[in-house]
């Protein structure tokens, strides 16, 4: 059986593990959703994050995620003992994530050893957009990783068979109205400005070294296939270094008959999840010259 190399510099898995996971695509078909977690319109599995937090992370590490949700990377981070962060906008999703982690919590006091390192799962509720605010507020410390998904821009806010369906079922099909959500911005551009200015902002609090997953997914809104995943990748160029992408496929969605007899329209039935790099500043300009 192969060991963890002593030089591995990243994280702690084996020469195998190491290779399988530089793989560019996987499938993953997300568990069904626990009757909480369902309300949210765009949860990630933590299962697969955890892999990803394992690969970029040691034990005892610091994850941040700043569209934290439900808390599913924090799950993740318990559930691979790492130190996580999480910032999230409206007070029902951060009230699931905390809740979700008290269950963890409290199972773990119930059933297992000591044998755990000790690790903490923060939930804070507010606005990833004013970085600062928060580090200076909770005296945050620098991070290893940064792993999200963001709100796809205005792509939730349009009518489509999918939200009817949830609209349906009495489910969220956007995450609010806030002025403050990212997703509610007034245009595309704008989102993605406003988006890249909070990794710009984000850039002092990684560790030189440190890498960040962004997971994202290209879209049709009014008939024009949207790129944000490649939009967004090239506006992050200005502040890290684009390492590549792991395409995210899922193959048990159902089919939609969009565009059926006039025109292709795709079931985009795949995720980007985008890896970056936080270089020191110099390194950063140097490669761009
Ligand atoms: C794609 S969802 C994240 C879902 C999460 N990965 C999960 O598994 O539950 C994006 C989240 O970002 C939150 N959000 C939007 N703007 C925000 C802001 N300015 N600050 C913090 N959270 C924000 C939304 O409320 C939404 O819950």
């Amino acid at each position: 059986m192969s060991e963890v190399s002593p030089d591995n510099r990243l994280n702690e898995l084996t020469p195998q593990e190491w290779l399988k996971f530089t793989k560019t695509w996987f499938i993953h078909n997300p568990a069904p959703r626990k009757k909480a977690e369902v309300l949210h319109p765009a949860k990630y599995p933590e299962d697969m994050i955890e892999q990803f937090v394992n690969f970029f992370t040691k034990k005892g590490d610091v994850v941040f995620d700043p569209f934290l949700g439900t808390g599913s990377t924090l799950i993740a981070c318990y559930n691979a003992q790492r130190n996580g962060i999480g910032i999230e906008l409206q007070n029902k999703y951060a009230q699931i994530a905390k809740d979700r982690i008290a269950t963890k919590e409290s199972q773990l006091q119930l059933g297992q050893s000591g044998a755990r390192q000790h690790v903490k799962q923060l939930v804070i509720e507010g606005d990833s957009t004013k970085i600062d605010e928060q580090w200076k507020k909770f005296s945050l410390p620098q991070i290893n990783l940064v792993i999200t998904s963001p709100p796809y821009g205005p792509m939730l806010n349009k009518k489509g068979l999918a939200s009817s369906k949830r609209e349906e079922e009495g489910l969220d099909t956007k995450y609010s109205d806030d002025a403050r959500d990212l997703g509610n911005a007034p245009s595309y551009e704008e989102f993605l400005k406003r988006l890249t200015l909070m990794f710009a902002d984000l850039k002092p609090k990684i560790k030189i070294g440190g890498h960040l997953v962004v997971i994202l997914q290209n879209y049709m809104d009014k008939g024009n296939y949207t790129m944000l995943a490649w939009d967004f990748a090239r506006e992050m160029t200005k502040y890290y270094q684009f390492r590549g992408e792991r395409i995210w496929c899922q193959d048990n969605k159902t089919l939609y008959p969009y565009g059926y007899k006039y025109s292709f329209v795709p079931n985009v039935h795949h995720h980007y999840c985008l890896i970056f790099k936080n270089l020191q500043s110099e390194e950063q300009s140097e490669k761009k010259e």
